[in-house]
């Protein structure tokens, strides 16, 4: 009756548009912690939880055991086969156990589950998912280490055990317990890490679904909604963790996930005896140093959470998820590292607790070492753990590397200044950014599109409207070397007459829902579907889009974000895809959730590399959801901030975290995303981001304009000068990349990974180093802070950045650097070599021929300070070719010489010069600055020494006075940066 009045007709269809924008918009203005679940929302997270408790309060025994005649050792391979019991009439499961000790020293325990390996079970609702474990998760982030260690021997095998020997000089020691199952990992005969230790080993076997008669209702009882009051039986089950009530469906939020493969988590205790701190497995808001999650004073009531998602709004000091995840831990104690990979990307719980251990009951805990235990929990998937013996952090970021991958060398301008904001609203608007970040000597290198520059979020098109012409906005951003950064999401606007929607489902290339069609959700466009990036061709069809002639308006200097890849689905479960949703080979997406963004991301970066027949450059892609091995695609930040301190503040444990995990190229958006921020916060962000690996100014669509020349004075000149000291330091941040691509290496790193024995550092995480240049950053990130109390790790001398004043130091005490708006705290650590160019120019690109400056911090010993310079084109792959310049330098104090040689010790006649080499031959080391010189550098004579001929150079020393450290000009060098060389001051 009504829908006939045409008015009423109208309201209908408003109130529809209505409620369709609203679920549009709902992430951007309401996603909360509530619309994420809790270990007691999460069915296996709770079961397990409670399967902890019961075990770890009742005189419990594992039922988990090894049968003794099913172990073989063979090639560095432990096999055999755990039963698991499942009743009290002593049926059991059959639970294949592999241990691999790999040549590198890592072990790998690998658990599966035999009726599933062998395609025996059956899934409900007719599902056509795969029925075996997760098991290609390898296949996607492992890509190398795992050549077995021949040279691992069986050392003492019995009834109840078996000892293996492995690692260097056979110093590590597997002890694997048989009944019940254990695992005690040793080096040089003590314990570090112990796998079911407590008995929390738990894998959720496959099982028949038994119907069970719906309890009848009374007239007038309960409703659909009501549950019906729990049996004294389902109690007990409940406490001892087989709450069967979310074993076959689960609701939250209004979705209902079908399982059709029933319960199947599994979980694992792995404690660290004697190690207190524990690191990693990132993203979380929360301090480096990672905290216990069982509840209590200062403590996380639930456990760390690894389940990327579109966190909008993300609450800080939180074990709650984030957009990324990496399963991989550090355990750190006084002089010792161990760790543990997790491989698996199904969603993850982690709770931690920590215990004073005494064996003495006497001692009431005094001496008595604190041990840290941990509960690692996934939905689904194989159990996958490698296990790192140490001892030094630098071996765990080195091995896990070794697995995973290093970071990919960057391009060099990725490591300058980004300016983004969502959303520049022209072509003309970017023209005019780019113009007035000249205007205003403020040094960059990239401008980014957000969603905006699209025809109605269609990926691959540009609103011709506001964007008429990007051809002509990137040739003028080229000519000054500047890039330009268009997003493009994994979700395809589901509208009729756009190609790329067309080709995805007419090639069935996207992700397919439980029965086996094409998802379809909501995202920014509206109606979308997802690509599946794990199927290879769909891969080879979204490279074909971004060829030049089929994205017509890109350039050579365009690049790409990824963002929404957790993937973001706003009507879905938790603002992400169903888990019962369908992946290529019949993976169900509970099992790969956490590596569908990496996927993505690795399929832009394939599809950058080969956009164009003899693509030389390397590609610039930023995701935001990421996984194990994701650093070797691109970069990463932190997500969606708010223009707040303490958001300033927590962005650098988050930062340390990437770094100490394999990931380090990551930043946080500079100035915060939601919000205002004011203008001192806004320099502060500035003067941190030009610490991050990756540097980024971004904005939501709500905040005002906020191009650092807006700021107005003083902030705007204080920003100009953050921006150039990122800028003069470039040279050292890319040697630093450099080391991280080379052997993970975290290009900032925290007090104990510098300082692994002092314990006073290691929960440290608001000062970081940068690279091998011992810098010492502590960005300010409270309000009205005129000051920084700096932490000293060591007895080296330490000498203020800016003004060579030395830093009235002692070890393990604070000194107290002076830090008004306009300074950054920065110190340098004594017996240094770190490399600037001081020629403030616009971009990285205009910088590529200028000469050198090295900077000297002459040490406490006064004898030797050395560090390196790491350069190459910065954009193409030739380095792998040789096409690079390593220099090492060294100062001989009581010589007073300075040299350069090659990092690698490469005989100069073995490189062959490309191009590039060849024009380095005009770049030299104009200048040196040696901070700390003694008054034996005054008046005296400098001879330059290479390649066969001296020439002199100039020296000028300027006499200590007033705290500040003496320090002696050496100008004139002309030494060239590719020659060996040395400068004597006589
Ligand atoms: C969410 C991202 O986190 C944010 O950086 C971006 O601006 C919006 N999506 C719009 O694309």
């Amino acid at each position: 009756m009504l829908l006939s009045n045409p008015l009423a007709g109208r309201w209908t269809a408003s109130l529809c548009l209505l409620s369709v924008l609203s679920t549009l918009l709902t992430p951007a203005v309401s996603v909360k912690e509530h619309d994420f679940k809790k270990c007691d929302q999460s069915g296996f997270c709770k079961r397990n939880r409670a399967f902890a408790d019961h075990a770890l309060s009742n005189s419990w025994e594992s039922p988990y055991n090894i049968l003794p005649e099913s172990r073989t050792f063979k090639d560095g391979q432990f096999q055999a086969v755990i039963l698991k019991t499942i009743n009290d009439s002593g049926e059991t499961v059959r639970l294949p156990i592999t241990v691999s000790f790999q040549e590198s020293g890592t072990a790998r325990v690998t658990v599966d589950e035999e009726k599933r390996q062998k395609n025996e079970i059956e899934l409900r609702h007719d599902s056509k998912a795969r029925k075996e474990r997760y098991n290609e998760a390898e296949q996607w982030v492992i890509v190398g280490g795992l050549a077995l260690d021949r040279e691992a021997k069986v050392a003492f095998e019995d009834k109840t055990q078996t000892t293996i020997k492995y690692g260097p000089s056979s110093n590590f020691e597997a002890v694997i317990k048989l009944s019940p199952f254990f695992i005690d990992f040793k080096r040089d005969g003590h314990s570090q890490i112990k796998f079911n230790d407590r008995g929390l080993l738990n894998v959720e076997h496959w099982r028949a679904k038994i119907e069970k008669p719906e309890p009848e209702k009374k007239e007038g009882e309960a409703t659909d909604e009501a549950k019906p009051e729990e049996t004294p039986e389902e109690k007990e089950e409940e406490v001892k963790g087989e709450d069967e009530s979310t074993w076959w469906d689960e609701a939250f939020g209004g979705n209902t996930d079908s399982k059709p493969r029933g319960p199947e988590s599994i979980a694992l205790d792995i404690s660290f005896p004697g190690y207190e701190h524990i690191y990693g497995i990132p993203s979380h808001a929360g301090p480096l140093s990672l905290k216990e999650t069982r509840g209590g004073e200062g403590r996380y009531t639930d456990p760390y959470r690894l389940y990327n998602a579109d966190v909008f709004e993300y609450i800080l000091d939180s074990p709650m998820t984030l957009y990324g995840s990496i399963p991989f831990m550090q355990a750190h104690r006084k002089g010792s590292s161990v760790g543990v990979f997790w491989l698996n990307a199904a969603e993850t719980w982690i709770d931690v607790s920590k215990a004073k251990e005494s064996k003495n009951p006497l001692t009431l805990g005094i001496g008595a070492k604190t041990s840290t235990h941990t509960h690692w929990i996934s939905e689904s998937g194989l159990l996958d753990v490698f296990v790192f013996l140490g001892p030094t952090p630098q071996d765990l970021t080195k091995k896990y590397g070794e697995l995973t991958g290093y970071t990919a060398m960057p391009q060099e301008f990725a490591l300058g200044y980004h300016q983004c904001r969502w959303n520049y609203v022209s072509d003309e608007d970017v023209k005019d950014v780019d113009r007035k970040m000249d205007k205003f000597k403020m040094p960059y290198d990239v401008i980014w599109l957000d969603i905006e520059y699209t025809e109605e979020k269609k990926y691959f098109t540009w609103d011709a409207h506001s964007f008429p012409d990007p051809i002509g906005m990137g040739k003028q951003l080229d000519s000054h070397g500047r890039k330009l950064v268009t997003i493009i999401d994994p979700h395809i606007k589901n509208v009729d007459g756009y190609h790329v929607s067309a080709e995805l489902k007419s090639k069935e290339f996207a992700i397919k829902n439980k029965e086996g069609s094409i998802f379809e959700g909501w995202c920014w466009p509206g109606s979308s579907h997802w690509i599946d990036s794990f199927s290879p061709a769909a891969r080879d069809w979204w490279a074909t889009l971004f060829k030049f002639d089929a994205f017509k308006g890109s350039m050579k200097n365009t690049w790409i974000w990824n963002d929404m890849n957790e993937p973001s689905v706003f009507n879905g479960p938790e603002t992400t895809a169903p888990k019962d949703n369908l992946h290529f080979g019949g993976w169900e997406h509970r099992d790969v959730h956490n590596l569908y963004g990496m996927t993505f991301h690795n399929a832009t970066h394939h599809a950058l590399k080969t956009r164009e027949k003899g693509e030389l450059q390397r590609p610039f892609v930023l995701t935001r959801a990421f996984f194990a091995g994701s650093q070797r695609v691109g970069a990463m930040w932190t997500g969606d901030n708010q223009a707040a301190w303490d958001h300033l503040h927590a962005s650098i444990p988050m930062i340390l975290s990437q770094g100490i995990s394999g990931f380090p190229f990551s930043g946080a958006d500079v100035g915060g995303f939601f919000g205002n921020p004011e203008k001192d916060l806004q320099t502060r962000w500035y003067q941190a981001g030009a610490f991050y690996p990756f540097f980024r100014g971004h904005a939501h669509i709500d905040a005002r304009r906020r191009e650092p020349y807006l700021a107005g004075e003083p902030y705007s000149s204080i920003i100009a000068a953050a921006l150039r000291l990122r800028y003069s330091l470039l040279p050292s941040w890319y040697t630093a990349f450099h080391q991280a691509y080379v052997d993970g290496t975290p290009i900032v790193k925290p007090m104990f990974y510098t300082h692994p024995t002092e314990e006073a550092g290691f929960d440290i995480d608001d000062q970081f180093f940068v690279g091998n240049t011992g810098l010492l950053a502590k960005p300010v990130t409270e309000q009205d802070k005129v000051s920084a109390d700096v932490w000293i790790p060591d007895d080296e001398v330490y000498y203020d950045y800016f003004t060579y004043d030395t830093a009235p130091t002692a070890k393990g005490k604070r000194v107290i650097v002076d830090a008004p708006l306009s300074k950054i705290p920065l110190l340098m650590q004594g017996g240094h070599i770190f490399a600037r160019r001081d020629i403030p120019r616009r971009s990285s690109a205009l910088m590529k021929w200028d000469d050198y400056t090295l900077i000297v911090t002459i040490g406490r010993d006064g004898k030797h300070a050395e560090g390196d310079l790491y350069v190459d084109d910065g954009e193409s792959y030739d380095f792998e070719k040789g096409q690079y310049i390593h220099r090492k330098f060294v100062l001989d104090g009581a010589a007073k010489s300075i040299s350069s040689s090659d990092a690698e010790g490469r005989d100069p006649s073995s490189i062959k010069e490309g191009g590039w080499l060849k024009k380095m031959h005009e770049v030299s080391v104009g200048k040196i600055i040696v901070v700390g010189a003694s008054s034996t550098w005054a008046n005296k004579a400098v001879t330059v020494e290479s390649e066969g001929k001296s020439w002199p150079a100039t020296l000028e020393y300027t006499p200590a006075a007033h705290g500040r450290a003496a320090f002696a000009t050496i100008k004139n060098l002309k030494a060239r940066i590719g020659a060996d060389w040395k400068v004597v001051v006589a």
